[in-house]
């Protein structure tokens, strides 16, 4: 099976912060663990750099749109290895391909019929780009989203006819109630069909930094019609050598943030159907990561860099603590003394130590092999948790199925303790029972680690490296399907103190 995962393309008028890392690392944990089940992935994230979020940026830091565009789009380039990040491809809305991409396509919406000149009129956000109607739009003409003071616009430009799809917008939903998730998503996008829509702008007159029209040349296309094509064009030249549309399209996750949501939900699967494109399979809407109750963002000069958190604690924290703290598809708070006591409770001290500690009793008992000798059945339904982590990852519950896993690791921690191994082994006679114990301990630390590599890549990479059995198959992830008699190497401290 082919699976197509996407993050938003991030606007390149200011430098990456958490929230954009949130969405990236989401993407990522999905993609690495379908390869881990052997799918045929293709994993895409990378940069908007049209339009007036950028042209305005870079207005004011006195640089050309495109010396903005280069400086930022390497910033998220390059932060992608220090999330270790394994995505397929970064694609740029500068990249030629891409601007050759979107005229093609959309001049066959143009061509069949979905274009017309028109006068607009009505209140814009240029942060958002966007053309705000009725509830969207705040008090005094505010930005509900940014809080700056919406744009009075007037001018003529080509609509999109987007209310030709009325009745097969309402059919697409109707038919996939699983179209977008959580489900109080897909009735935000539902009822927002419900209530009538309107032709919106294809083409913005006033603007240059942007996409040609084919067919007029006093104008480029609208920001997010160039951006929403993204996922599409880049399939088709990702790969220098072939076209990889026919294999990965329809998406089969977007990863969006709420803010984006009617873009994604009805925008794009519109224009797809004007163009004749079918529309991808799911889109998984996430909440925002917030910092003392707000939106954590650039305008609001609240963010935290990335960066600096993972010098000091390393990406694999960062992962699971985004993860896991605040719970994939709703708003959280993220907060420093959150941060340290998930990394020091649950990294260091419950999944850290049992690694530790069972490979560390291997060499003090067992002269570092694992006895090879039967499992404990006891431990096998709690460590049979495979498919319920597989079903949750291929629903985007991802805070749920790393929750699932933490019950096996904690359950381990258990285990050690009830069997308390260090007093078995003062027993000459119970030789056996000890055996048992050691190596179903290890058989379950490295069920745990499979499970855990597409949250954690670094330390699960150094716990299997030290089992001596590196496969991350997920045929592996069972309790029993490891070998005894591996000699371990040595595990330096997983997670240490700061
Ligand atoms: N360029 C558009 C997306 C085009 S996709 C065809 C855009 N870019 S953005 O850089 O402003 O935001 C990209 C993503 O980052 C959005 O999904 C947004 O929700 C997410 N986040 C930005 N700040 C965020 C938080 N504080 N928390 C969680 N995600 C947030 O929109």
């Amino acid at each position: 099976m082919s699976y197509y995962v996407t993050t938003p393309i991030y606007y390149v008028n200011a430098a990456p912060h958490l929230g954009h890392a949130y969405t990236t690392i989401a993407a990522d944990v999905m993609a690495r663990h379908m390869r881990q089940r052997g799918e045929e992935v293709f994993f895409l994230t990378g940069t908007d750099e049209h339009g007036e979020p950028v042209a305005q940026a870079a207005e004011r830091a006195g640089v050309t749109p495109r010396e903005l565009a280069d400086s930022n789009a390497q910033r998220f380039k390059d932060l992608m290895p220090v999330l270790e990040v394994s995505n397929d491809f970064f694609i740029r809305t500068s990249d030629v391909q891409h601007v050759q991409r979107v005229q093609d396509v959309l001049q066959r919406v143009h061509d069949n019929g979905f274009v017309y000149k028109g006068l607009y009129e009505g209140w814009y956000c240029p942060r958002c780009a966007d053309f705000k109607t009725g509830a969207e739009i705040g008090p005094d003409n505010t930005c509900p989203i940014h809080g700056i003071p919406l744009e009075w616009e007037h001018e003529e430009n080509w609509f999109f006819r987007l209310s030709d799809f009325q009745q097969p917008l309402e059919d697409l939903f109707e038919r996939r109630p699983d179209f977008v998730a959580p489900r109080a998503r897909y009735n935000e996008a539902k009822a927002f069909i419900d209530q009538g829509l309107q032709d919106v702008s294809l083409t913005r007159a006033k603007l240059r930094w942007g996409v040609p029209v084919p067919w007029d040349d006093g104008q480029v296309f609208y920001v997010w019609f160039d951006a929403l094509l993204n996922y599409y064009t880049a399939l088709s030249y990702a790969d220098s050598a072939c076209d990889l549309t026919d294999t990965f399209w329809p998406a089969t996750y977007h990863l969006i943030g709420k803010d984006i949501l009617k873009f994604h939900s009805i925008y794009w699967p519109a224009l797809l159907m004007a163009a004749q494109i079918e529309p991808p399979q799911h889109l998984y809407v996430h909440g925002f990561l917030l910092q003392e109750g707000q939106k954590m963002s650039k305008s609001l000069g609240n963010v935290i860099d990335p960066h600096q958190v993972v010098e000091t604690y390393g990406a694999d924290a960062l992962r699971h603590y985004l993860l896991r703290d605040v719970s994939f598809g709703q708003d959280g708070s993220v907060s420093t003394t959150a941060f340290e006591s998930r990394y020091e409770a649950e990294l260091a001290n419950e999944y850290g130590n049992l690694a530790s500690r069972t490979i560390a009793m291997i060499h003090r008992y067992r002269d570092g092999v694992v006895p090879r000798t039967d499992l404990d059945e006891r431990l096998h339904s709690d460590l049979d948790i495979a498919q319920a982590v597989s079903e949750r990852v291929d629903n985007a519950d991802l805070t749920g199925a790393l929750d699932v896993i933490w019950h096996a690791v904690r359950r381990l921690n258990r285990y050690v303790e009830e069997q308390a191994p260090w007093q078995v082994a003062r027993d000459e006679a119970r030789s056996d029972e000890l055996d048992r114990t050691l190596r179903s301990v290890i058989e379950g630390l490295r069920v745990v680690t499979v499970l855990l590599h597409a949250y954690l890549p670094a330390a699960t990479e150094r716990v299997l490296t030290a089992l001596d059995q590196p496969s991350t198959d997920y045929a592996h992830a069972a309790y029993g399907a490891g070998d005894g008699g591996s000699r371990l190497g040595q595990l330096e401290p997983l997670f240490p103190k700061r």
